[in-house]
């Protein structure tokens, strides 16, 4: 007989968020609990900045200094937030950005945020430097799979167009290109915890692991963190030989005339990531990218790069009307993403706050952010009175750090 007491999973996955809900109102509170729950380390390398973090800092302070004038009378009730990208329909205009070595913050956590994206229908990029394959990050995500791709230049870019050919069969929505780590930085809390060069857990990192057994528990059922995507090439799944492997043949950033070719071996749309001035946004435009991702890297390059939202309206101004926009790097909740469509990004997407909501709720995390920002995004835009997210634009801004080009 029917059990009319069972509840559906996505009722009881709504009553767990709204309890998680209470429990981490903000990211904030997300980022304050996540060290108590991974390593030192973990928490360390998923959270650091280069140099001392100033660039971090400023990413934030840059969004939180942007202001709004809403109007009123407008809103009958909480405004949709669906968006069409690259002629794919989302649930919302926030992806999660490509992240190299999540799974060393929270075991898994590359299949957790792609599962997480699929069932809220919103982007998921899977980094070359991840913890899943294409195959099985593509299987957890199907309708909302991005990929993106360092420069493997060896051999005339064999490995960089094997991955394209393997993004191709199944089915990647859209290709990204990185561009901005033209050469590897120093992060500071990085190299403290022991990660600047191979992982070689050292007994204090020993010690650390063994006092957080919730993360102890997921490494045993999602196993050691690897380098699932690229490690067909290395032959190997021992993590240090696919990092060393690796990094004989990977490394600068793609040129145009290298972008020119990815181009045309990738037939599906593409982005390059990484843009801040409007320049090589134009540039990117003339070769045939349909989006510009727009990113200082989440400040873990160097500190003294621009934060990304104060270079957004000159990069909508020289190629809005001709590319989509997408923009990263200091987004903390769904009113810095209401701030970024207001200065004329299509969409945004997060990277550490899923490392912090992951590492603060587990496997739940993933799902419990989506949520916050979706929810956060609608209450933004209402309180505004933008009736879609493409009606921020039309919203009265402050904004102090604007960049003149
Ligand atoms: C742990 C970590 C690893 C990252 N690895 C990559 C990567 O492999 N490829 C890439 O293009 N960007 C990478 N990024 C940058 C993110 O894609 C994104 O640009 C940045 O995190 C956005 O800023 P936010 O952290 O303030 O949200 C990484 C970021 C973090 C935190």
């Amino acid at each position: 007989m029917h059990d009319m007491t069972a509840k559906p999973a996505s009722s009881i996955r709504s009553l767990e968020n709204q309890k998680n809900h209470r429990r981490f109102p903000t990211t904030a509170w997300m980022r304050r609990e996540a060290p108590r729950h991974v390593p030192r380390f973990a928490y360390e390398y998923g959270d650091t900045g280069a140099g001392n973090d100033v660039g971090i800092a400023d990413n934030w302070s840059a969004f939180d200094a942007v202001k709004i004038v809403p109007r009123y009378g407008v809103m009958p009730s909480l405004p949709p937030v669906e968006v069409e990208l690259f002629g794919t329909k989302y649930a919302a205009p926030i992806g999660i950005a490509p992240m190299g070595g999540p799974s060393l913050v929270w075991p898994g956590a590359d299949l957790l945020m792609a599962k997480a994206a699929q069932r809220a229908r919103v982007p998921y990029t899977l980094s070359v430097a991840g913890g899943a394959t294409i195959e099985d990050a593509a299987a957890a995500a199907p309708d909302v799979f991005w990929l993106q791709l360092y420069r493997f230049w060896h051999e005339d870019h064999k490995i960089g167009f094997d991955l394209v050919r393997r993004a191709q069969a199944v089915n990647v929505k859209v290709l990204t290109l990185t561009l901005d780590v033209p050469v590897r930085t120093t992060r500071s809390r990085e190299t403290y915890a022991g990660l600047a060069g191979e992982f070689r857990p050292t007994p204090r990192m020993i010690y650390e692991m063994m006092i957080r057994p919730r993360w102890l528990w997921a490494l045993l059922r999602k196993g050691y963190p690897r380098f699932a995507t690229i490690s067909q090439y290395a032959n190997s799944t021992n993590t240090n030989e696919v990092i060393k492997y690796a990094r004989q043949r990977m490394g600068g950033a793609f040129s145009w005339e290298e972008v020119a070719r990815y181009r045309d071996a990738w037939k599906g749309p593409m982005t390059v990531k990484g843009i801040l001035h409007p320049a090589d946004a134009e540039k990117a435009v003339s070769l045939g990218i349909e989006g510009i991702w727009m990113s200082n890297h989440g400040g873990r390059q160097i500190e003294a790069l621009m934060p990304s939202i104060d270079c957004l309206p000159g990069v909508a101004a020289a190629v809005g009307k001709k590319a989509t926009i997408l923009l990263d790097s200091g987004i903390r909740s769904g009113q810095d993403v209401m701030r970024a469509l207001a200065l004329g990004a299509d969409a945004c997407f997060a990277g550490k706050s899923f490392l912090w909501a992951t590492a603060a709720l587990g496997d739940a995390g993933p799902d419990q952010l989506i949520a916050l920002y979706i929810d956060e995004l609608r209450a933004s835009l209402g309180q505004i009175g933008a009736l879609s997210p493409a009606e921020a634009r039309n919203a009265t801004i402050r904004h102090p750090g604007k960049i003149e080009f």
